[in-house]
This record gives C-alpha cells, structure tokens and sequence, in this order.
C-alpha cells in the first residue's frame, strides 16, 4: 500500500506588522477588546503589489527544500486560497511557473477556511492512488484585499500569509484520514457582499472588490460546535483516543473556538499550536503556517500525530489527522 506522508514544511509571512493599536487609528476598536475576544495582537499585511503568488512561492520553496526536493521532482500542485491573483489563470498555475515547473497538474481549491484541509485531503488521494508521487499544497492568502477596513466587525481578524507543505509517496504511514463537508445552506453567515458605498469609506476599497461580511456570534457557535463533533468523529473513525494526539493544529480563527476544541478533546494547550495571537486569521494559510512554526521551533518532532482542523465560509468544515 502507498501511503502519503508530509515530507517538508514551509512558510511565509509579508514583512509589514500590522499591531491591534494601529487598527485603533482606523477603527472604533481597542487592543484590549480584540485581546479578549479573539487572542489577536499583531498580523502580517502584503505590500501593495505583492500577490497570493507571491507569498506561495518563498512558503513553497522552503517547504521543498525541508523536504530536500527541487521543484523539478514536483508533479502536483494543489493552491487552496479565497483571495486569488487573478480569476484565472489559477494561483497554482501562477506559482508553477513561479517555479519553473512544466506539465504537472495544478489547480486552485477554494474553500475558504478549511482550504488546506480539503486541499491536503486530495493530495493524499493523488499519491495513495499512485497518480502523484511528490505533491507540493499551499495555502496563500491576501484577505487584506477583501477586507473592508471601515468595518471593525471584520477588520480586526483577517490577514495575509502563506504555508506550504511536501506530501510525498511512501512507504510509512503519514496521513491517516481526512475528512471534508460542506453545507451551502449557510452562505449568508460568512461571504463576500459589495461595498455600501454609503457606510464605507472609497478610499479604502479597490474598485469593484466584493468584501468580508460575517455574523460573527452565530459563525462562532456554528464553528465551536462543529469542530467539538467533528474532531471526535475523525478520532473514533481512525480506532484513536484523543491521547495519542501529540500536537492539535487547528484553524487559527479565536483564541476561545481553539480552547473549546481543545477542552472538547481533553487536551491541555500545551499541546496545541497557537499562532493567531501573532498572525491573526489568514483563511487557508493559517494550519500550514502554525504547521510551519511549529516543526521549525522543534516542537513537533517525526512521528507525532497531528490532529488538524479548519472551519470557514460555505460553510466548510474537515479535519486530518496524520503521522508527521
Ligand atoms: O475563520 C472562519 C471562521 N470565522 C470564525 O470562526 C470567527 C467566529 N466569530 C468570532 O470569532 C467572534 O464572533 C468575533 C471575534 C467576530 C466577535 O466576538 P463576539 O464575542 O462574538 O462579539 P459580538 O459579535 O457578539 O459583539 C460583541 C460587541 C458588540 O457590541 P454590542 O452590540 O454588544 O454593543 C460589537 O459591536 O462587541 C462589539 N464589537 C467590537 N468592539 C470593539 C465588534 N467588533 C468589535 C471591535 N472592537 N473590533
């Protein structure tokens, strides 16, 4: 049996800090709100002009190179984001010839939060089948551009970043199982409108941008609930108990909706990855970016079992849980 393992991580953040004070000059808001509602201090902000690409193809590039690969030996790529560069050609697309690779598959997945998840959950179909052997899946994403940055609502939570991982055919078990859902009837909760000209402010918003608008209570009570439910089921599906779990990567949207997963498993937060006080809420980056840091600061070591999990707009929802 082949099994698909991640063999390299990787990561990258644009350089411009931007803190919750300096969201004070822009809004009605106050670092001492943000801090408590949402464990947020600080996210990453892309230069004017620098693209989802853009911060995909140095995440890329280190994730390669962890796993001690060229992208030459690359023949899937998977981009999951919400904030593309263009309509098409895809992210992907745009990251291959980044790259400089020719001829292997690539293609966008686009499911918002829970983009990794789903996008890592068709990787490790491409290798277990024997259709590719060295996947290259990236989360990327400039939120910052479809943010309105009149609403406080929103405007305080959303950032930019990017993380990749190196999934490779093996013959060690990786990848345990994955599991993705959606239910469209919730659409309205969490999803893109077009400005009011009226209650926005014009020079904040790029023309014809559609921009973030959530019903942020109900969204949260949805997400708490849903991840409680689903981590259990991908725990009880794969014959585990929360134990074995080494490191919880969760989506890093609220400090509380990972501490409630986190209490629902049983597990204390010193083993679960925390990256939104520092990077705030960057869609489907945020798993491979905690991801990232995590293997880098030497805390998740080879042979951990990971549990991951992600819950956004659709909504989406899905978890993976795997042998790192
Ligand atoms: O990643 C995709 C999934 N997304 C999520 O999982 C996000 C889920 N939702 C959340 O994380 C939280 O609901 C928020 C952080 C968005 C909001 O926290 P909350 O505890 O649910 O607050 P709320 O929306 O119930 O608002 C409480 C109060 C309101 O004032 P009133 O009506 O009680 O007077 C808001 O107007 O907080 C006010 N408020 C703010 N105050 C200062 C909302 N945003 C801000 C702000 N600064 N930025």
């Amino acid at each position: 049996m082949i099994h698909a393992r991640i063999t390299g991580t990787g990561s990258y953040l644009p350089e411009r800090v931007m803190t919750n004070h300096d969201l004070e000059q822009i809004v009605d808001t106050s670092d001492s709100w943000i801090r408590e509602r949402t464990g947020i201090e600080q996210r990453h902000i892309a230069a004017e002009g620098q693209l989802t690409s853009d911060l995909a193809e140095p995440a890329a590039r280190r994730a390669l190179a962890a796993a001690g690969r060229v992208p030459e030996e690359v023949d899937l790529i998977i981009v999951a984001t919400t904030t593309p560069d263009r309509t098409f050609p895809s992210t992907a697309c745009l990251l291959q010839q980044k790259l400089g690779i020719h001829g292997s598959p690539a293609f966008d997945v686009q499911a918002v939060c829970t983009g990794f998840v789903y996008a890592l959950s068709v990787a490790d179909k491409f290798i277990k089948t024997g259709a590719a052997r060295c996947a290259l899946v990236v989360g990327a994403e400039t939120l910052s551009r479809i943010v309105n940055w009149s609403d406080r609502n929103t405007c305080v939570l959303f950032a930019d970043g990017a993380g990749a991982v190196v999934v490779e055919a093996s013959d060690e078990p990786g990848i345990i199982r994955t599991d993705i859902h959606a239910d469209g009837s919730y659409e309205s909760l969490l999803t893109t409108v077009k400005p009011d000209p009226e209650t926005t402010d014009p020079e904040r918003l790029a023309d014809g941008t559609a921009f973030i608008e959530m019903r942020g209570n109900e969204v949260f009570r949805m997400a708490v609930n849903t991840l409680g439910r689903i981590v259990d089921q991908t725990m009880e599906a794969a014959g585990m108990s929360p134990d074995e779990i080494d490191w919880l990567v969760p989506h890093q949207a609220n400090i509380r909706i990972i501490q409630a997963t986190a209490r629902k498993l049983g597990m204390s937060m010193d083993r679960v990855v925390v990256t939104v006080d520092r990077h705030g809420n960057t869609s489907a980056a945020s798993v491979p970016l905690a991801l990232d840091a995590a293997v880098r600061d030497g805390r998740i070591k080879r042979g951990d079992v990971i549990l991951t999990e992600a819950f956004g707009g659709g909504f989406t929802w899905g978890s993976a849980l795997l042998r790192y």
